[in-house]
């Protein structure tokens, strides 16, 4: 086995080297607005479930160049958000919107995706994505030590395209076809999957 201190390494490597150890991960494409209107749309893939009861996830954005992303930025602003899941077809429109674009600049025109309204929050949600969920944010941490904000947020409401949920109240992720972030420029699509019942 080869043991790495991770404080021996560049941080950029120390990044690299954890986020291709934990994967699969799941994209969170957040679409926020800015007290001004300004839309915005970027993916995050330190993003996950964090509880059921109520549903609540958590993303964490980093810095850049000292200061927040415009998605930090608009959360900070007025505390909304909406999580859109990613599916294979829809990769090459979520990278257009990785790029370090100028505030004003609204991703959702960039990349070609319609805007679809919200119920509950202003943001909105995109209408090609087969599922969305409108968050509020509950809290925003800063983590010790790091350029990372946590923002937690609680599912207002789920938006899910039409045959995507299977009777038994799950979503058929083989029809939603997620898109996972890998190490680098790395992705994945979903394997055939399978049942394991858990024991009694
Ligand atoms: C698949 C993918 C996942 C990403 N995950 C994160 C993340 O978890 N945290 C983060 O700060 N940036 C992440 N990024 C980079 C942001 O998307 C990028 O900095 C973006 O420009 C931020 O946009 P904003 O300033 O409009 O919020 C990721 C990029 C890609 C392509």
């Amino acid at each position: 086995m080869i043991a790495i201190n991770p404080v021996d390494l560049p941080p950029r490597d120390a990044y690299r080297l954890m986020t291709s150890v934990i994967v699969p991960r799941p994209i969170a494409w957040v679409s926020t607005i800015g007290n001004d209107g300004s839309r915005n749309l970027a993916p995050f893939s330190f993003f996950n479930g964090i509880g059921g009861n109520p549903p609540t996830l958590m993303i964490s954005v980093g810095l850049r160049k000292g200061q927040p992303k415009d998605t930090l930025r608009n959360v900070q602003e007025n505390g909304e958000f909406v999580v859109n899941m990613v599916s294979e077809d829809l990769g090459p429109q979520m990278n257009l919107t990785a790029g370090e674009y100028d505030y004003e600049v609204d991703e959702f025109a960039l990349a070609g995706l319609t805007a679809a309204p919200c119920d509950l929050v202003k943001p909105p949600r995109v209408a090609e994505a087969g599922v969305a969920m409108e968050c509020r944010a509950s809290q925003l941490v800063q983590v010790t030590d790091t350029t990372y904000t946590v923002i937690f947020g609680r599912i207002l409401r789920f938006h899910i395209r039409e045959g995507l949920l299977r009777p038994d109240g799950l979503i058929d992720a083989n029809a939603l076809r997620p898109l996972a972030r890998l190490g680098g420029d790395q992705y994945a699509t979903l394997s055939p999957t399978f049942d394991m019942p858990r024991p009694s």
